[in-house]
């Protein structure tokens, strides 16, 4: 078995340092992530230190096996996804300085962007490999801002090494939207920082411009395989945080409460009247107080009558839209994953 292991580690040994040399530079937070590697290549060479890091999680997370035998096994490591989940909870809130007081939102968009970049038609992209770790994608101009939320996670990567980015990232925006009071979202482990499709760069333009039309986001998402209600669903998200001038160029949140999770979203965008934004930038529509937002790709969702009975139905029954995201949340950030076999049912809500 280990002789086996052995083996797995430096063939995925070779490719991850394939992969890394390829980098024209690693972002900040491959750099900071970057000692795993090292690490690693000793590891697959060396047979007690391949014990002490399979006793340890670690050759899990760097092979991307689910470190998650059900029984714990006599000696096994058993991780603690609760643990990571407390510790993720705990940062959310800890600088009042950031934005509106909390980080939950940009995570959201972290675990959002990592998996939409995935293409039913090719089976590539989506969470696994954590792909925007490295350049060209962490550059896209979609991901702008999305560093802040790689490097808040990089000390909770520290804390527990044994987790694969990719499943941390997810974990961090299932847990934030359930920590500012919106639904559990079922995640399971088993995502691979090492998988083969990560050293074949996604191309540019597989995620959403806000600027753009109904037939767009269908585009995007079906793509994705998502249908109808499920993109309205996801849109949902808006009634989290804002758009920011120096990562989109667009401006301003999308409700008055964008640290709780909630339908408000879609009471504004039925209830409220908008218009055109008068500016020296893109195209976007504000309130007439000037305070909240939409953007082109929010209105299409009520100018479109596919996508309008959703949006009607979400604006008046909250727990549809909870149970609705919920499931399509889940089925974002999993896109794309090869989950071992038998890995079926995802971890229940953690204990309170
Ligand atoms: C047509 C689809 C979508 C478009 C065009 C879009 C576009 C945008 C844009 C332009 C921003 C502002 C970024 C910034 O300036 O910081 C944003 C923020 C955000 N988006 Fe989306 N988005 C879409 C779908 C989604 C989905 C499916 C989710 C999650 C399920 C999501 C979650 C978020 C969150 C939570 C924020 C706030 C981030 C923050 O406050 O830092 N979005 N989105």
């Amino acid at each position: 078995m280990l002789r086996t292991l052995a083996r797995q580690a430096a063939r995925a040994g070779a490719q991850a340092a394939r992969g890394f040399a390829a980098e024209a530079g690693p972002p900040p937070a491959a750099k900071k992530g970057g000692s795993a590697l090292p690490l690693f290549i000793g590891l697959a060479g060396a047979g007690g230190g391949l014990y002490y890091a399979k006793e340890n999680g670690y050759l899990d997370s760097l092979l991307g096996m689910p470190p998650n035998p059900s029984t714990g096994g006599k000696g096994e490591f058993k991780p603690d996804y609760d643990a990571v989940r407390k510790v993720v909870e705990e940062l959310l809130e800890s600088n009042e300085d950031y934005d509106d007081g909390s980080y939950g939102p940009v995570l959201v968009r972290l675990a959002w962007h990592t998996s939409g970049t995935y293409d039913k038609n090719t089976n590539t992209g989506g969470s696994n490999g954590a792909t925007m770790r490295f350049l060209p994608e962490s550059a896209w101009g979609a991901n702008a801002g999305l560093g802040d939320a790689r490097d808040l996670l990089e000390p909770v990567k520290q804390k527990f090494p044994w987790i694969s980015y990719s499943d941390l990232w997810t974990l961090a925006g299932a847990t934030a939207v359930e920590a500012m009071g919106g639904p559990h979202v079922p995640w399971r482990p088993g995502r691979s920082d090492y998988a083969l499709d990560q050293f074949v760069a996604n191309p540019d333009g597989r995620l959403p411009d806000g600027d753009k039309d109904a037939k767009h986001v269908r585009d995007i998402f079906y793509r994705m395989g998502f249908n109808d209600q499920e993109i309205v669903a996801l849109s949902g998200a808006h009634t989290l945080g804002r758009c920011h001038a120096d990562r989109s160029g667009f401006v301003g949140p999308w409700t008055n409460a964008p640290t709780t999770f909630s339908n408000l979203y879609f009471q504004e965008l039925t209830e409220n009247k908008w218009r055109k934004k008068k500016w020296n930038g893109p195209l976007q529509y504000e309130d007439k107080s000037g305070q909240l937002m939409m953007l082109n790709t929010d209105m299409a969702l009520l100018w479109d009558k596919k996508f309008k009975p959703y949006v009607l139905q979400y604006a008046k029954d909250e727990e549809a839209f909870f149970k609705d995201f919920a499931a399509a949340f889940s089925k974002l950030m999993e896109l794309g994953v090869p989950f071992p076999e038998g890995s079926v049912a995802a971890t229940p809500a953690p204990q309170k």
